[in-house]
């Protein structure tokens, strides 16, 4: 038997060896996490701002979670749809109750909770609003993400995850992000069934729309009787500073898509959430998953849709968030472009002339902070919500370090 792995480039070198490598990860093998906190194998500590994608709102190891996670583990795990489990109608009424909706469809990962609404949009055309079968019409937004599966990257304008993984599926059409009179013109066309977005767009850069964006697309989409489905993968469950950054403009989508925190960073969940005449669609054999709405990602689900019941990770998004926000503005002479942020999730665009985002994500973990880069210049911060102010202000303080390293 070969020796385990022991130090930093051990590891890296056998998951190079061994895994494919669709990914490109900063050079830390990380083993265990606390909190804001994850520690590599060499003791290192570094604040997570990276968060799991936020899929760790509330933090490593949260004990709310840990101990509904052992308990349910210790009762039972897994049973497949084909029979009942005692958590799921408790987790499904709760997260109802939280998004305030009749029904909800429990999957694994978010790009399943997508490929649902895509379908759910689809069959809720052909039934309800009397399209042809076969000739429903999605709309999406330029610069989306959601997910990786074959139908969801058909409709993606990122050339990388998209090269060579055609023939791809039809029936979406792309408008630009942020322009409401486009999203009416493309409404114009009878067939069109459903409009999905992200209410930010993480991947693309913490992308916020213009304010009135969001009530803009709820009227058309009502006015089309076309389904609003808000992607809330990324930007729901507190991150924002609210329950569903939709709240920020008061409007309440068809459709919640749920997932990353959903799971409590501890299990895959996601769900789609939606008013009972339009999940009704969905009827046995349609659509299913052997591992969706297991007890144990149930269990954690509903400790998960308890905690935002308290209100207090919102406002920690919202406190924390001002924090950063103040701090993030002082850096704008800095080799910072720009800064868009919302609660406690922030986009910053880098002078390409300091360096990339990545460069400046590699000096960040040289100062014990973890974050990633993503379209070249940009790198995201999602700190966990439970983050301190004087955890912020380390945050803050290795991004001075780190942009002083790049000048
Ligand atoms: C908005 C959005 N939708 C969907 C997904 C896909 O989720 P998953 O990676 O769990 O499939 C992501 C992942 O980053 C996302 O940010």
């Amino acid at each position: 038997m070969p020796q385990p792995p022991s130090t930093t480039p051990d590891h890296i070198g056998v998951v190079e060896r061994w895994a494919a490598h669709n990914y490109h990860p900063l050079p830390v093998v990380l083993t265990s996490g606390s909190g804001a906190w994850v520690t590599d194998v060499d003791g290192r500590r570094y604040l997570d701002c990276l968060a799991g994608y936020s899929a760790l709102n509330f933090g490593h190891g949260h004990p709310r979670l840990l101990a509904r996670a052992h308990a349910q583990l210790d009762r039972l795990t897994l049973t497949s749809r084909a029979f009942h489990n005692d958590q799921l109608g408790p987790f499904a009424r709760d997260l109802c109750a939280l998004a305030g909706k009749d029904v909800c469809l429990p999957m694994n990962t978010g790009a399943e909770a997508v490929e649902t609404a895509v379908k759910l949009a689809r069959k809720w055309g052909y039934r309800i609003k009397g399209v042809p079968e076969g000739r429903a019409v999605i709309v999406v937004m330029e610069g989306n993400f959601h997910g990786r599966t074959t139908t969801i990257v058909s409709f993606s304008d990122d050339k990388v995850a998209r090269e060579e993984f055609g023939p791809f599926t039809p029936g979406f059409v792309t408008v630009p992000y942020g322009d409401a009179s486009a999203l009416r013109a493309a409404l114009a066309d009878d067939f069109v069934v459903g409009v999905l977005l992200e209410p930010i767009q993480g991947e693309g850069g913490v992308v916020i729309p213009p304010v009135g964006y969001l009530r803009e697309v709820r009227q058309a989409c009502s006015s089309a009787s076309v389904l609003m489905m808000a992607d809330e993968i990324q930007s729901g469950l507190g991150r924002t500073g609210e329950t569903f950054a939709c709240n920020h403009e008061a409007v309440v989508p068809d459709v919640y898509i749920l997932g990353k925190a959903l799971g409590g960073g501890v299990v895959p969940l996601s769900a789609v959430v939606a008013d009972a005449d339009v999940l009704a669609v969905i009827t046995p054999g349609t659509h299913g998953s052997t591992f969706g709405g297991n007890p144990l990602a149930c269990a954690i689900g509903r400790e998960v849709v308890a905690m935002l019941g308290t209100g207090e990770f919102q406002a920690g998004a919202r406190e924390r968030g001002a924090q950063l926000a103040a701090g993030l503005e002082a850096l704008r002479n800095r080799g910072v472009d720009a800064v868009r942020i919302r609660g406690l999730w922030a986009g910053i665009d880098l002078d390409p002339a300091i360096g990339s985002g990545r460069a400046l994500c590699e000096r960040l973990l040289a100062h014990g902070v973890l974050a990633k880069d993503t379209h070249g210049r940009t790198i995201r911060l999602a700190p966990p919500l439970v983050v301190s102010a004087a955890e912020v202000d380390l945050l803050l303080g290795a991004l001075d370090l780190a942009l002083a390293d790049l000048a």
